[in-house]
């Protein structure tokens, strides 16, 4: 993480954490049917559990917890490695919703033409 990504308090913003996991989760909601577009309709249970800090280097896990009829529901964590540490540390957590949209964005089946 870059020092451009801070808020006031010196710790990374974390709209700029909820960017990265909104562009992870799309990327798993494709795995589902790499045809269609999604959109985010919902970021739930968002929780920043420990600071990000600048220097962090950030991975995101993702895990697809439901397909519906046109949404996917995505899991995602977020672990940092502190530099000159091995170790991992889970700092963020959310769900996000993604719909399947046709060219005019409306709703579309998930699964159709996988
Ligand atoms: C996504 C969008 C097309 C859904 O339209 P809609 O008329 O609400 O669609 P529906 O009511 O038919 O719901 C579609 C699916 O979304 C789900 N859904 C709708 N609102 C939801 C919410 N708040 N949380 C979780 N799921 C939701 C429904 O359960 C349904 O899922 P299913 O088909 O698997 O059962 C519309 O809300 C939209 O365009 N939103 C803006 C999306 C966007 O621009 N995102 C980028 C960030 S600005």
């Amino acid at each position: 993480m870059m020092p451009r990504d801070t808020n006031a308090a010196g710790t990374i913003f974390g709209g700029v954490i909820l960017s990265y996991v909104d562009q992870a989760a799309a990327v798993e909601a494709h795995r589902q049917n790499p045809r269609r577009k999604f959109v985010t309709v919902a970021m739930k249970e968002v929780v920043f559990k420990q600071p990000v800090r600048v220097g962090d280097l950030l991975t995101l896990y993702t895990r697809t917890d439901r397909i519906g009829t046109t949404s996917v529901s995505i899991h995602v964590d977020v672990e940092v490695y502190r530099p000159g540490s091995q170790e991992k540390i889970p700092v963020t957590e959310a769900d996000v919703v993604f719909v399947a949209v046709d060219d005019q964005g409306r709703p579309v089946p998930v699964r159709e033409g996988a």
